[in-house]
């Protein structure tokens, strides 16, 4: 099913992963800047009360869909719930995720097939499906968020994630470079640590809250790098002058040297307790 045009000529922005952190923050910021919400994540409950505080404090309308993004049938039925509610979707933000700490041998294929599902299958399928409609539109703009971590090399633990976050990145660029004519803008946010739910969710919160106060971000501020990254059509952006150094030594330094870094970053390694 094809998408009906808004009846209003407000824009409307799809935020998966709405219910806590940067996904949230988001949320906060296209509400901000008049967008209506399309708001996605498990959580319920967090959902229907951020809709209503968007409401109250900006205005817009928000439409809660509640889904669980593992179930590889979630981006069609996504796709088809938002249509058969006549909503047009201008901007998409590709925020749901999470790691899976440990070693990737002492884990289980259920857990890594479920992060890829959420990680890379539903971002790409979520671009497939709304992009095309965006093009013919000839406004759209996309936020896929991936992290520091895609820029780095790997680390032991977590295994799956860095893979993930660079494949964002990577499907980014080229998305960007695929509707530059279209007027549709697509670009993968790298955030480095950032204050949200997600060293909680991954049972780290202890070891990382040990690290710099210096490495550390808050998300209303990468939430809106974000939105005027993507409303300034930059295809990638790392949050941070920090995050941007040790992006840019990635770059240049010898492999080895960072490699070796990286060996000594065994925070993902440690199983969820
Ligand atoms: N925080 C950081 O340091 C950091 C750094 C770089 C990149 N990132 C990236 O930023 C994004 C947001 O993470 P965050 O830091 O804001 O973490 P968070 O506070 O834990 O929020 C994660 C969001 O993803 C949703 N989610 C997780 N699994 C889902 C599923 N199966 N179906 C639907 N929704 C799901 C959660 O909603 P429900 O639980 O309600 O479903 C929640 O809204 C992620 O892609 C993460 O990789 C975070």
């Amino acid at each position: 099913m094809d998408q009906a045009p808004n009846s209003t000529k407000r824009r409307t922005a799809l935020i998966t992963g709405a219910s806590a952190g940067i996904g949230r923050e988001l949320a906060l910021v296209f509400a901000h800047h008049g967008h209506d919400l399309v708001l996605v994540a498990r959580r319920a409950d967090r959902l229907e009360a951020l809709a209503q505080e968007v409401k109250v404090k900006f205005g817009v309308k928000a439409h809660v869909i509640v889904a669980d993004l593992a179930d590889p049938a979630a981006p069609r039925k996504l796709f088809d719930e938002v249509a058969a509610r006549h909503i047009m979707i201008d901007a998409l933000v590709n925020n749901a995720g999470y790691t899976v700490p440990g070693f990737f041998r002492d884990t289980k294929w259920s857990d890594q097939a479920a992060l890829i599902q959420v990680m890379v299958t539903v971002v790409a399928e979520l671009c497939h499906l709304f992009g095309p409609g965006m093009a013919a539109r000839n406004y759209g703009r996309i936020i896929n968020v991936a992290s520091l971590a895609g820029h780095l090399p790997g680390a032991a633990g977590g295994t799956l994630y860095a893979a993930s976050k660079s494949f964002v990145i990577k499907m980014s660029e080229s998305l960007s470079l695929e509707y530059q004519n279209n007027n549709v803008y697509v670009t993968a946010l790298c955030p480095g640590f950032t204050y949200s739910e997600f060293h909680d969710v991954a049972g780290n919160r202890a070891e990382v809250s040990k690290f710099p106060k210096i490495l550390w971000m808050d998300g209303d501020v990468v939430a809106n790098q974000a939105y005027d990254a993507v409303m300034d059509g930059k295809a990638v952006i790392i949050n941070g002058r920090l995050n941007n150094v040790l992006a840019w030594l990635a770059r240049v330094l010898p492999q080895v040297p960072m490699r070796n870094l990286m060996a000594r970053n065994q925070r993902n390694a440690k199983a969820k307790t």
